[in-house]
């Protein structure tokens, strides 16, 4: 049943973010899918992070963090960010500002958030964010995963 759960998986059409924080001298980025807005009011967003991931035990509550929808142009920031190196690495791309909570300038929409909550599941932590700050650039063209691929 395992690799039916998974078939049906690869067949979603995923929007792909990366999600990033930095807290005191620890600076992560990571690729992301498993994200989804929780309410309106307060607006918040919610992410689903594995607990190996090197991000995941810098978040803490009230720990500062962007949520950065990719557009379709964007796979190779999507790869350094899910790729085998980790930690500073990943931030060399010219497109980050790092003067306060990273972010990636040319993403389609950046979401500023505070983490509110931490509930740690099987192997994951639903992270759960109120959003303070959204840039939007008005583009409609996000990059999306499917079946083990970005679309092009
Ligand atoms: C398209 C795509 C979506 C991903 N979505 C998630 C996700 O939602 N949650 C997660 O924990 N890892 C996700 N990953 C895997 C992480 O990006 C990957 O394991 C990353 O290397 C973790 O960071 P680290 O190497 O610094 O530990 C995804 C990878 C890809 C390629």
């Amino acid at each position: 049943m395992k690799e039916k759960f998974l078939e049906v998986l690869r067949t979603t059409k995923q929007n792909v973010f990366v999600l990033a924080a930095e807290n005191g001298d620890q600076r992560h980025a990571m690729t992301v899918s498993s994200v989804f807005s929780v309410s309106l009011e307060p607006m918040s967003m919610a992410v689903s992070v594995n607990q190996s991931a090197s991000l995941h035990d810098l978040l803490m509550e009230e720990t500062k963090f962007s949520l950065n929808l990719l557009t379709a142009d964007q796979v190779d920031i999507a790869e350094i960010c899910s790729g085998a190196e980790e930690g500073q690495i990943r931030f060399n791309h010219p497109d980050w500002n790092l003067e306060k909570i990273p972010y990636l300038q040319s993403a389609q929409s950046n979401l500023f958030c505070t983490c509110k909550k931490i509930v740690p599941l099987y192997s994951h932590s639903l992270v759960i964010g109120e959003v303070d700050d959204i840039f939007h650039s008005g583009k409609t063209d996000p990059l999306i995963y499917q079946d083990g691929k970005y679309e092009s």
